[in-house]
């Protein structure tokens, strides 16, 4: 008998002796459920699983490695073949899009995974990657890129508690997130899925696995938390998602491999691997980093989740084939992201290990794993929603951390004249852009759709808004999207600019990273009024603006902030004193690209670097 199990005896004892009147509801199901060792939660979560391992037919085991997308599957099919775990692939949610009826969803797949004969709860899984990021009505939190920014792993760790707690409150159990990429090459998609270019950035903000996971997975609203991708996703040469990341292995472990130990030492429970591939080789079918690397060396207990038909890729022809499945299972990928074809892949797992090419040992160790976190969340004990948590949703609470994230995030690059802070009382603001609006345009790719679109996609507060709200007495705001209507009478113009959102592949940019063209004639309608023109750039990573800079009496790197606007405001006003500094190098032209802390080419703005200035003496109220 383990000392952790005498000890979590005894506290139970005491429990039961102190409150007999009213033990704990989960003591009183425990109590009533634990027929068989496996529903006992007092037993030791590694006898737990042995036991119930022993009751499992082949095909249970099966239907554990596997995960289907919630619209390819009904709730008969989860009891049918014994699904382990289900997601929600980017935008995939239930209609009405509320978190009461992603609760219901959830309850209803759950409720389908304990109707099997031995009742094992599901996984159910979202990229909550920047907040709920699926559920209209969530708060949307800067992407990683801001976060890395605020140099601040205190700030990003209540960032994940808040994530957890939304999560939480829609039933959902297991987030795809952190993404742990070092974004080596600006013209990469998934820059601003990255904490910073450099290893001991996003190994710093690792401790968002913390905020997830809580301090004891069956903790309170604990959500799984996945270090993704592994390894060298934002390594590929010419930063082509699903790339080729050409390195020594040295330079590898270097580079890219810090976060993941960072995330492994504070008990991630799953990782997923990379679509792309190390010299030339699949990471999917990877069993030097799988097994050897990220099992062995470092010691990950959790299990390894695929990416979106990942394993697909490995014999370079489409869909699963049976050298796919073995080479990844054999590789050390436990659990296997099939969302449209999970049968298939249930079918050539089978007769894969049938055939003896997958061994019974390697099976067991993936469904061990699998099993070991869904015991150590507490799903046995309580698989269903906590409702308790779902008003927490876009709570004010949780938009009050994300406003102060975003002020946190915002760098100043330039700052010319003083232009800023902007006066509150007494002042006439010009407003125009793209950005400045737009709720869709500032949180960027993965917000309600997996790409993300322009509109008004969800509840938040636009720049605009922000900038609204803070002016004071005698300050006059006017907002014209295209710039036209400035004449001289204004103070300051802010143009508030950037990209179109996208994710993934959609957001490679090999050709150039250029403003666009409606972005650049409105700021040319602006300049052309003689107003000192404040540029604010909302764009998940640097763009190619030196050759106008010298026009521009400010520039503000505003990454992409989410649905809190008001935090832009915070800033710009210098309610919030300025503080952020780049998680990446500034190029000084595209062509420069990829450019590095340490790699010798001269920047526009080094990594790190970042303006201030003091609150406006006059009016530093806050509103
Ligand atoms: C992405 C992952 C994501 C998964 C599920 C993939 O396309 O690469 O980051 O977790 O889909 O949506
Ligand atoms: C994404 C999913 C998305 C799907 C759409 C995947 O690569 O990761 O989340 O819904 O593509 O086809």
């Amino acid at each position: 008998m383990s000392r952790q199990w005498m000890i979590r005896a005894a506290a139970m004892l005491l429990l039961v002796t102190v409150t007999p009147a009213a033990p704990p509801a989960a003591a009183v199901a425990g109590a009533r459920a634990a027929a068989l060792p496996y529903q006992d939660p007092s037993l030791p979560v590694a006898t737990r699983v042995s036991d119930l391992m022993g009751r499992m037919s082949p095909d249970d085991k099966l239907g554990q490695m596997t995960q289907a997308e919630r619209g390819s599957v009904s709730a008969g099919d989860i009891t049918a073949h014994r699904l382990g775990a289900v997601l929600s692939g980017g935008g995939s949610a239930p209609s009405p899009n509320t978190p009461a009826s992603w609760a219901d969803m959830y309850d209803r797949f759950q409720n389908a995974a304990l109707a099997t004969p031995l009742g094992i709860p599901l996984l159910y899984g979202v990229d909550a990657v920047h907040g709920h990021n699926n559920v209209v009505g969530a708060t949307i939190f800067p992407h990683n890129l801001g976060l890395g920014a605020t140099r601040d792993p205190a700030l990003v760790q209540r960032i994940g508690r808040a994530v957890a707690e939304e999560v939480s409150g829609t039933g959902v159990d297991w987030n795809f997130a952190p993404c742990l990429c070092v974004a080596r090459d600006d013209r990469w998609g998934r820059t601003y899925e990255s904490f910073g270019e450099t290893p001991e950035l996003p190994s710093a903000m690792a401790t968002i696995v913390t905020g997830l996971q809580g301090a004891t997975l069956n903790g309170p609203a604990s959500v799984l938390a996945t270090a993704k991708h592994y390894l060298g996703d934002g390594g590929t040469a010419g930063g082509v998602d699903q790339g080729d990341t050409r390195l020594s292995e040295q330079d590898l472990r270097a580079i890219h491999l810090p976060p993941f130990k960072a995330a492994v030492e504070r008990g991630v429970g799953s990782v997923m691997i990379s679509y792309s591939s190390w010299n030339g080789a699949k990471l999917h079918g990877h069993q030097y980093l799988i097994s050897t690397l990220l099992k062995g060396e470092l010691g990950f207990t959790g299990f390894v989740v695929s990416d979106w038909n990942g394993i697909d890729q490995i014999d370079g022809a489409p869909g699963a084939s049976a050298h796919d499945v073995r080479t990844a299972i054999n590789a050390g990928v436990d659990l296997v992201m099939a969302p449209t074809g999970w049968r298939q892949f249930i079918d050539l797992l089978r007769a894969e290990v049938q055939a003896g090419r997958v061994t019974q040992a390697r099976v067991d160790d993936a469904v061990r794993r699998i099993l070991t976190k869904k015991f150590e969340l507490g799903l046995f004990e309580r698989p269903l929603t906590d409702r308790a948590y779902t008003a927490t949703v876009g709570s004010a609470e949780h938009r009050a951390l994300a406003r102060q994230a975003v002020a946190r995030s915002q760098v100043v690059l330039k700052n010319a004249a003083g232009v800023l802070p902007l006066a509150r009382t007494g002042n006439k603001i010009f407003v125009a852009g793209r950005s400045a609006d737009d709720i869709g345009m500032q949180s960027g790719g993965w917000t309600i759709s997996w790409q993300g679109s322009p509109g008004n996609i969800t509840p938040g507060t636009t720049i605009l808004q922000g900038i609204r709200n803070t002016a004071g007495a005698g300050t006059t705001v006017t907002y014209s999207r295209s710039g036209s209507g400035i004449d001289s009478s204004y103070r300051v113009a802010i143009a508030v600019v950037g990209e179109t959102p996208y994710a993934e592949g959609q957001g490679d940019r090999p050709g150039g990273l250029g403003l666009d063209a409606a972005d650049l004639d409105t700021i040319a309608t602006l300049r052309a009024s003689g107003v000192p023109v404040v540029v604010v750039l909302v764009s998940g990573r640097p763009l190619d603006v030196a050759a106008h800079l010298p026009g521009w009496h400010a520039l503000v790197a505003a990454w992409l902030p989410g649905t809190e606007g008001q935090g832009v405001a915070d800033v710009l006003f210098g309610a919030v004193q300025p503080t952020g500094k780049l998680p990446v190098t500034w190029m000084s032209g595209a062509a420069q690209q990829p450019i590095n802390a340490g790699d010798g080419k001269t920047p526009l703005f080094p990594y790190g670097f970042g303006l201030t200035y003091d609150p406006p003496q006059d009016d530093t109220t806050p509103p």
